[in-house]
């Protein structure tokens, strides 16, 4: 039985406004890089409020559904410019075992940029890779308002707000 942790926008804002003042305190990006899909939010919500503008991304995909992963991250697809001798700051949703951080801090570093740092809303206690700002450790499956309605196709007993309007408005392929 999954346990759910289940952050509102509300939640969300303030744990980001958490999350940037931290940055801010130790660090000058140039450029964010999120990672698609769950970092773009966060990213973009990061960026307006510590005023760096340089948003590029990168595509990596690990979970197929809730709590079940692949053998390891797949790498979909780069978007960013020339990063040399820039600070780089990646930007995710969560990290959980830590493998998806890794990869793309190992990707970036092939760019040479001056330094790599990382940003995550959550992370879980058994991350092999912390990032180096992130809000709080949650232990749970955690289902972000932006990826609600990806959860609940799959685990309708997830108790969130609207749930009955998505039911009878998704298409089922
Ligand atoms: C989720 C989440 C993080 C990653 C964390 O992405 O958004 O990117 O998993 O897990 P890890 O630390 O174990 O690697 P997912 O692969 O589900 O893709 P998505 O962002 O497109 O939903
Ligand atoms: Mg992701």
């Amino acid at each position: 039985m999954v346990e759910y942790f289940i952050p509102s926008w509300d939640d969300i804002e303030d744990s980001i406004f958490n999350v940037s003042e931290k940055i801010i305190k130790d660090y000058n990006p140039d450029v964010i890089i999120a990672i698609l899909t769950g970092g773009v939010i966060p990213a973009k919500l990061i960026s307006d409020i510590i005023g760096i503008k340089n948003i590029k991304y990168i595509e990596i995909k690990f979970y197929k559904e809730v709590g079940k992963t692949q053998p390891k991250p797949t790498l979909k697809a780069i978007y960013v410019d020339n990063l040399e001798n820039k600070n780089v700051l990646i930007v995710d949703d969560v990290s959980d075992t830590g493998e998806t951080l890794s990869a793309v801090s190992r990707v970036i570093e092939l760019f040479n940029p001056q330094n790599i740092k990382s940003a995550t809303i959550y992370v879980k206690p058994w991350s092999r890779k912390y990032p180096d700002y992130y809000d709080k450790v949650v232990d749970k499956w955690i289902v972000f308002p932006w990826d609600k309605w990806e959860a609940v196709r799959e685990h309708n007993e997830i108790p969130v707000k609207n749930k009955d309007r998505f039911l009878k408005s998704f298409i089922r392929k």
